[in-house]
Formats: C-alpha cells, structure tokens, sequence
C-alpha cells in the first residue's frame, strides 16, 4: 500500500488508452500539457487557427512515445459548427475523448483608451466564448466518459491589471463557466478545473507582452525569484487529469510562484505608466475606428 506513493511523481502509463482534445495546443504551454499527457500514456487531438502549424506540431508530438497517435486539427474556437466538426473526426480517429483542454486564447497589451470594441469582444470570443464552444462540442463525450476539462486561466482578474483589462474580463468568465459547469455537470461525473498560469519563460506572455528591458524587474517580483517553467503547468496538468485529483473540481490551481499576490503584474510604474501609456507603443492599431 504505502509502496504505491514510494515511485517516482508520475508513473509511465496513467494516461493509457485515454484520449486528450487540446484548443491551442500548438501554443507553447498548451503543446506542453500535451506533451506531458502523450508521454504518460495517452493519445492527442490539437486544435489551432493555423493548419500547417498545427499539423507540425502534432507531427512533432506524436514522435515522444512509441505508437502514440496525435492529431492536428485546423479550427478557429470562435466557429463552433467547426469545433463540433473536429470533436466528430475526433471520435471517428480515436473512438472517444476523455480530457478536453481549452487552451486558446489570444492577448496583447493595451490600455483602456485605446482599445476598440471590436479588440475586446476578439479577445472575449477567443477566450470564453471559444471555451465554451469547446465544451458544448465535446459535451456528449465528456458526460459518456465521465471526463475531465481544464480551462487555462489566468490571474489577471483577482485584481485590477492596467492594460489588460479585455483579457481579464473573458478569463474571469472562464473561471464563472468553469465553477458553473463543475456543478451542473457534476452528477454526470465530469470534473472542471482552471490552471492559472503567471509568468511562465519563454512563452509569449514574456517575450511579447512584457514591456521592453523589464524582464529582470519581472523576475524579481516573483516571490519564488524566478519565471515559471512550461512544465509546471504540465505538472499540474497531469496532477487534474489524474486519479490523484479525482474529488477536485470548480478549482483552479495557481501556477505561478505567488507572483499574483505581489499585485504588481505588469512591472510599470504606476499610475505613471498610464497616464504616459501614448508613449508606450502598444495603443490599438486602429484608433482612428474607435
Ligand atoms: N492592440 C490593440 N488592438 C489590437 C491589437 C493590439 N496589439 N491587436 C489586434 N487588435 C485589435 C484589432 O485592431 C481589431 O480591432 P479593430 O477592428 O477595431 O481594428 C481587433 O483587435 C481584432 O483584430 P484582428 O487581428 O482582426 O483579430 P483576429 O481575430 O484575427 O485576432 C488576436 C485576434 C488577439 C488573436 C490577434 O490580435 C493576435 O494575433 N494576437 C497575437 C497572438 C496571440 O494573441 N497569441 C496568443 C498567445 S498569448
């Protein structure tokens, strides 16, 4: 009995014969949570906007493990006849899916002023709608199964995050659909969880969103004094797909070193970094529409 806790953290095999639908996962951390689940046993569908990307990257993917199969799918989330038509091909390919992730999201930095409607509600329907949609899609399989959805949060909505605020508004919502979906899908015996990732090296969130030379200051304010790593959002992915966290759900796991609880996300100068945001280089490209 106690033996079973004496191996190593993940045992090869927990994901066999399991099956994984992935929203973004050609993305860098969402291809690494697939990656992981792959590794462990389990076989893949991806689904990105970007068809030859995504096909590479499950191509990519499919080369961890002996006789794993993973697919890649070009969908865009916001088009849910299309995600109904990837969940089908899924089924067709692999008989059932078991885990759905809803990992598509898009993001760029701008402040409220300079932000266009039509920026927020993309950023919305991208992130919450599309989430949604993943789930409508894949409802039946999840409820026959028995199977488990993560959403790929964020923690820009525990408090106010300038330059951001079309982001938290749609990850906010993610967090309501999933503590909404845990209880009403519950006694079908599918689990909802969120990760919420802070800032993790060497995606986009760092490279692209953080403000230019900021990168240390970044670093620093982590309570942990470094950047999250893609595979501690793999980790907790594989922890919520696990038996380990079979009485979890309508929770979401914080990955991100506490940096959130510093409230000083964006690593400006406030509230000078607002009232200069003109100056800053990332007010929407279309402010003569607004
Ligand atoms: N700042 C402000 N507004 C922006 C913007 C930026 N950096 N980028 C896009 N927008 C606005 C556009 O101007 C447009 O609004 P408008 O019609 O008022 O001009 C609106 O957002 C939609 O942009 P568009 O590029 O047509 O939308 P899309 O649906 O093709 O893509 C995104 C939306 C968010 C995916 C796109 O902006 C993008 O590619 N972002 C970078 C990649 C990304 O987000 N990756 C996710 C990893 S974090």
């Amino acid at each position: 009995m106690t033996a079973t806790y004496l191996t190593s953290v993940f045992q090869p095999g927990i994901f066999d014969n399991k099956i994984v639908f992935c929203t973004g996962g050609a993305g860098t951390i969402c291809r690494r949570q697939v990656e992981a689940l792959v590794i462990l046993g389990a076989n893949a569908v991806i689904v990105g906007r970007k068809k030859e990307v995504t096909e590479k990257a499950a191509a990519e993917i499919q080369q961890l493990r002996n006789g794993c199969k993973v697919i890649g799918l070009s969908v865009d989330v916001r088009d849910y006849k299309a995600l109904q038509e990837a969940v089908a091909r899924s089924v067709e390919e692999f008989g059932k899916i078991d885990y759905v992730i809803c990992g598509a999201a898009g993001n760029f930095l701008a402040d409220f002023r300079h932000l266009s409607s039509n920026a927020f509600k993309s950023v919305v329907d991208i992130d919450l709608l599309g989430s949604y949609n993943t789930v409508k899609a894949a409802q039946d399989q999840l409820i026959q199964n028995k199977g488990t959805v993560i959403f790929v949060s964020a923690t820009l909505h525990y408090y106010g995050v300038p330059f951001q605020s079309h982001v938290g508004a749609a990850k906010a919502g993610i967090d309501a659909l999933s503590n909404a979906l845990a209880v009403e899908l519950g006694p079908f015996g599918v689990r909802f969880n969120c990760i919420a990732p802070g800032p993790i090296d060497g995606t986009e969130g760092i490279s692209r969103l953080l403000p230019k030379g900021m990168k240390e200051r970044a670093r620093k304010l982590v309570p942990l004094q470094r950047f999250g790593t893609i595979d501690d959002v793999a980790n907790a992915t594989v922890f919520l797909f696990s038996p380990a966290s079979s009485f979890i759900t309508g929770a979401t796991i914080v990955v991100d070193g506490a940096a959130w609880h510093t409230g000083q996300q964006i690593a400006l100068p406030y509230p000078e970094s607002i009232l200069d945001s003109d100056e800053l280089g990332f007010a929407s490209p279309s402010k003569s529409k607004l």
